[in-house]
C-alpha cells in the first residue's frame, strides 16, 4: 500500500482524510453517529501511559467506546494483546477494520453499550481502557456501574482518559471516593498539543 496520505502516530499507521480508502468510508451514509467520527486525542494519553507502564504480553484488553480503535490497534501491535473493541455504534467498526488491516493486527469488535456488557465478558479481561468515553451526564452512571462490576469480576487495571469534560470529572470523583482511583493531569505535544486527565484504577 502506498504511504501517501498515511501518518504514523506512536507507531500506529492512520489514514489521513485525503486517503481514498478513508474518503470512501466517510462518504458512506452509514457513518458514525455518537462522535465516533475521528480519532480523539485522549487515546494518545493512554498510549503514553501504557508505554510507561506496559501490560504483560498477550494481556486481554477491552477497549470501551473504541470508535476507530486506534488504542486497541496500539495494544495489539505493541503487547500482542488479545483486544476486544466495544462500541454502541456499529458504524465505527469499518474504520477500525480498515486501520487494523493497515497495521496488520487483529482486533475483535463487539457492538454493545457500556450498560449491557456482561459480567462474564468483563471477568475475562486483564485491563479495560477508554479514551474520551464520558462526554454526556447520562454516561456517568453506566460507566460507574461498568467499572464497579469489572472490579468485582477481578479486572486488574482500568484506565480512562479525557480532556476534562464535567461528566468525566464527576465519574472520576465517584471512582476516587469508592475505588481509590487516581486522577492525574497529562499532556501531549504530538500529533498536536493537548492537555487532559488520566483516571487509573488498580485492583
Ligand atoms: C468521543 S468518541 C471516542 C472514540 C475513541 N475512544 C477515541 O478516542 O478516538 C466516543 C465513542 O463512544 C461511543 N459510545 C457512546 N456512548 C456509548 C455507550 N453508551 N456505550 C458504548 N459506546 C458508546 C461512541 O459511539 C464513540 O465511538
Amino acid at each position: 500500500m502506498s504511504n501517501s496520505n498515511i501518518q504514523t502516530v506512536r507507531g500506529v499507521k492512520l489514514f489521513t482524510k485525503k486517503h481514498k480508502s478513508l474518503k470512501k468510508l466517510l462518504a458512506n451514509p452509514d457513518s458514525p453517529e455518537i462522535h465516533g467520527d475521528k480519532v480523539w486525542f485522549s487515546s494518545y494519553f493512554i498510549m503514553d501511559y501504557l508505554a510507561a507502564k506496559p501490560p504483560a504480553l498477550k494481556s486481554r484488553i477491552l477497549e470501551v467506546g473504541s470508535g476507530w480503535g486506534l488504542l486497541s490497534i496500539f495494544c495489539a501491535q505493541n503487547y500482542d494483546a488479545k483486544v476486544t473493541a466495544v462500541d454502541a455504534d456499529k458504524n465505527v467498526f469499518p474504520f477500525l477494520d480498515l486501520h487494523a488491516e493497515l497495521n496488520m493486527v487483529k482486533v475483535k469488535s463487539k457492538v454493545c453499550r457500556y450498560e449491557n456488557l456482561k459480567p462474564e465478558l468483563l471477568a475475562k479481561q486483564d485491563m479495560i481502557l477508554g479514551g474520551d468515553i464520558c462526554f454526556w451526564d447520562e454516561l456517568v452512571e453506566p460507566l460507574y456501574q461498568l467499572i464497579t462490576t469489572a472490579l468485582e469480576q477481578g479486572v486488574k487495571r482500568i484506565v480512562i482518559a479525557d480532556p476534562g469534560r464535567p461528566p468525566f470529572l464527576t465519574l472520576a470523583r465517584r471512582c476516587k471516593k469508592l475505588h481509590k482511583a487516581k486522577l492525574k493531569s497529562v499532556s501531549i505535544s504530538s500529533p498536536r498539543s493537548h492537555t487532559g486527565y488520566l483516571l487509573t484504577i488498580e485492583n
